[in-house]
């Protein structure tokens, strides 16, 4: 069956009609011969969790330098609270640089300071107080789960730890945007969703817009609310998380989601036929408020023994119920398939014959 279900997003339209945090407007970036970014257009709404997700060297992490000002785009333009930063000078990207927080894989905390003074450096930087600016680190500490490591070096930490620093002091100057590049991909599972549940948890509490560059879906599947997928620098894709984890369109997409997906097992998978005998083998998708009807006790209900279910399951992603099944349709009686499809159908579900096993009587 699929992976635990661990759904803890808040409805798909969490930011539908939010004002844009972030806009890209087909922004190009290459490099010699290769189009890093190939005409983005992209806009993070407030207070939503948006993942990107794509395979090394799709162009996350230079789509993530150009927001934060390091690189800057050749064509295109950038939008930051409704302003363009386009063509700013070193000088006036600085405030705009402090509306974005980052979090890093290799959480980047400077190993001499104790993780009060490493939370607090921005506010340094800002010029704050070392009054205001413990003050700010405590009760960020307070809020990532920290307070007794204050005093702490960073060398004493786990990796969890380390990240929660990180995220405290990406949160340090208030901004209005945190940036996630793969800050879970060098934590184990266990830990991996205990930050995530964090960023989830400040998702929800402060209201703060998060932008989460991942290679991995279940980082997207258990906390963004939409998802676009990059390749080959541009995005191929994009929609509510569930809707896209139901209906992936792209080949990059399906290919992403298999390792989360149910797939058809590979002992018959290789076996199949493209010649009409035996057994059909289907796959069933289905999604939203059509998945939670009886679809297929329906079906056995008119037409007995007309399928068989040999793999499958439901996942609830941001609520909602999203089916993978696949099925076995004999075609001994050749009126069979064409029923049980259309009969699929017209219940929403998404039906593709993948081939025959002809050794199944
Ligand atoms: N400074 C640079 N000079 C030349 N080529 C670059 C430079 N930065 C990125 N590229 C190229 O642009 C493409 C996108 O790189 P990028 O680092 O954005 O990928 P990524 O999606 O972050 O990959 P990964 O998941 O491996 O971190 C790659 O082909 C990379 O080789
Ligand atoms: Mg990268």
């Amino acid at each position: 069956m699929h992976a635990p279900l661990a759904a803890t997003s808040a409805g798909a339209d969490v930011a539908d009609g939010a004002p844009d945090v972030v806009r890209l407007v087909d922004v190009k970036r290459h490099f010699a011969e290769t189009a890093a970014l190939d005409g983005i257009t992209l806009s993070v709404r407030k207070g939503e969790i948006l993942g990107i997700i794509g395979r090394s060297g799709a162009g996350k992490s230079t789509l993530i330098r150009c927001l934060n000002g390091l690189e800057h785009p050749d064509t295109g333009e950038i939008f930051v609270d409704g302003q363009s930063i386009t063509g700013l000078s070193e000088r006036q990207l600085q405030p705009f640089r402090r509306k974005i927080g980052m979090i890093f894989q290799h959480f980047n905390l400077l190993s001499a300071k104790t993780v009060e003074d490493n939370v607090a450096l921005p506010l340094k930087i800002e010029g704050q107080s070392k009054t205001e600016r413990l003050a700010r680190a405590a009760e960020l500490l307070d809020l990532v789960g920290l307070t007794e490591k204050a005093k702490a070096y960073p060398a004493s930490l786990s990796g969890g730890q380390k990240q929660r620093v990180g995220i405290a002091r990406a949160l340090a100057a208030r901004p209005a945007l945190l940036l996630s590049d793969e800050a879970t991909s060098a934590l184990d599972p266990e830990t991996t969703r205990a930050i995530l549940d964090l960023l989830r948890d400040i998702n929800r509490k402060l209201g703060l817009t998060i932008l989460l560059i991942t290679h991995e879906m279940e980082v997207v599947r258990s906390i963004a609310d939409r998802v676009a997928v990059i390749e080959a620098g541009k995005i191929v894709e994009s929609g509510p998380v569930w809707s896209v984890f139901a209906n992936p369109q792209a080949n990059i997409t399906r290919s992403l989601l298999s390792g989360i997906r149910p797939q058809l097992p590979e002992h018959i998978a290789s076996r199949l036929s493209q010649t009409a005998g035996g057994e059909a083998i289907l796959s069933v998708d289905l999604a939203g408020p059509a998945a939670n009807g009886p679809v297929f006790a329906d079906l056995s209900a008119i037409r007995p023994h007309a399928f068989r279910i040999i793999h499958g399951g439901i996942d609830h992603i941001q609520r909602q119920p999203v089916a993978r099944f696949f099925i076995g349709v004999p075609v001994s009686d050749p009126s069979n398939l064409a029923f049980v499809t259309q009969f699929l159908t017209g219940r929403t579900a998404q039906v593709e014959v993948l081939g025959y096993d002809t050794d199944h009587a």
